[in-house]
């Protein structure tokens, strides 16, 4: 994204681990950072609980519609992101540079595709998809091999998620010391 379209990003021609990202993308980053840790807890923990509890299904709704309000937001963060850019890299080797650019790739295939293998994996079973209090269309069947297959994505891109984060958030903080993570901070 060329700098003509950044308005709202802050740069620091001195010293470009300074950079910021533009002030909508920060607080949506940190929204949508925050809600899918409520999501990883709710997702584990539900798991865990015997089938037939009420409390499962409640918190499995909760669960369903917080989900979707994640992908709303993503929708508006991919906006925010095209619409205001980003604030350049520090200087970095290539391989490095193709490395955050795989990385950043990998983040949003996981931000869609968390809340996508979920509604889907959803959509095939009985039980259908509440909204918070809206019914959504029942479009889907009742199918163990697709469910699981949409649960199986579903699972694994969790952990693609927490270790992209956490690694990459450790790596830079701990190992590079560039900085990197002022960029993101509220
Ligand atoms: C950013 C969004 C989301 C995150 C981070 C997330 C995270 C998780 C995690 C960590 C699990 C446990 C995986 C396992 O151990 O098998 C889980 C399970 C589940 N999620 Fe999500 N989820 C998200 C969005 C959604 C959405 C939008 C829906 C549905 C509309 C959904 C429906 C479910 C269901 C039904 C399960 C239980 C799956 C099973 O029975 O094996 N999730 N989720």
């Amino acid at each position: 994204m060329s700098a003509a379209r950044t308005p709202a990003a802050t740069r620091n021609a001195a010293n470009p681990a300074n950079d910021r990202f533009a002030r909508p993308l920060v607080s949506l980053h940190w929204i949508i950072a925050i809600i899918p840790i409520a999501m990883l807890c709710t997702g584990f923990y539900m798991g865990s609980l015997p089938r037939g509890l009420p409390f499962k299904s409640t918190l499995v709704n909760f669960h369903k519609s917080l989900g979707i309000t994640i992908f709303l937001l993503v929708l508006l963060h991919i906006w925010a992101r095209l619409a205001y850019g980003r604030p350049p890299l520090p200087p970095m080797q290539t391989w490095q540079r193709a490395a955050a650019s795989i990385t950043q790739a990998l983040l949003y295939v996981g931000m869609v595709g968390m809340p996508l293998s979920g509604y889907l994996g959803s959509s095939f079973n009985k039980f259908g998809t509440k909204f918070w209090v809206l019914p959504l269309p029942q479009w889907g069947w009742d199918d163990k091999g697709l469910r699981h297959t949409f649960f199986t994505i579903h699972e694994y891109l969790a952990w693609m998620m927490i270790a992209l984060h956490f690694l990459g958030a450790l790596k830079h903080q701990l190992i590079d010391r560039d900085g990197l993570l002022r960029r993101m901070w509220p």
